[in-house]
């Protein structure tokens, strides 16, 4: 006879108890639109995953992937932060463009408000060169999660690159 397996989940560290709507698996409810001025619109599936280890971080992976063909496409993970006893937020992200960004802001309600604090990349990185990032999550009144991302480039003011909605799977 096997020995009973015991999940002991550990409990959300206080400072992330304001973000505890985030956790957990989401997946696209309609393909994401793509979008901005020097490139073709396109259309794209994407999961997202928050977890947590008990300590005073959530740790998150994003896996976005064409919506034809399915090939896996843009992918983020990272980690976020709240300040203690205040509605700041960073996000500390990782790109598989080669891209490094830490995104600050403010979370009121259940909305988030994020914006490039800094940013890194590697030396052989595509061009176009991103110079900010503004994104903002909300769950929605209907229980969904809406995503949308805006970035400038060297070449480009703030445009709207992305805007996705998410359901629990
Ligand atoms: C293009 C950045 C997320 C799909 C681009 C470009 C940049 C960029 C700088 C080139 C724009 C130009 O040529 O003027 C970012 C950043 C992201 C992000 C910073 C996250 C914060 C995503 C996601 C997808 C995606 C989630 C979903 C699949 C694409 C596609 C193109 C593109 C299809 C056009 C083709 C290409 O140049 O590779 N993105 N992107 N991006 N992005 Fe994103």
């Amino acid at each position: 006879m096997s020995c009973p397996v015991y999940h002991a989940a550990p409990e959300l560290n206080p400072s992330l108890l304001p973000l505890n709507w985030l956790l957990g698996a989401w997946e696209s409810d309609e393909p994401g639109e793509g979008s901005f001025p020097s490139i073709e619109p396109f259309r794209y599936t994407e999961t997202l995953h928050f977890s947590h280890v008990g300590g005073p971080m959530i740790n998150f992976m994003f896996n976005a992937f064409h919506a034809e063909s399915k090939k896996p496409m843009h992918q983020e993970c990272g980690f976020i932060r709240m300040q203690p006893g205040t509605n700041k937020v960073a996000f500390i992200i990782a790109q598989n463009s080669g891209l490094m960004e830490i995104e600050e802001g403010e979370l009121t309600g259940k909305q988030l408000n994020l914006k490039t604090h800094a940013l890194a990349r590697i030396s052989f990185a595509k061009k176009p060169q991103v110079k900010q990032i503004s994104r903002e999550f909300q769950l929605r009144s209907d229980g969904r999660l809406e995503q949308t991302v805006s970035m400038a480039t060297d070449n480009q003011p703030l445009k709207q690159h992305l805007h996705v909605i998410y359901r629990r799977p």
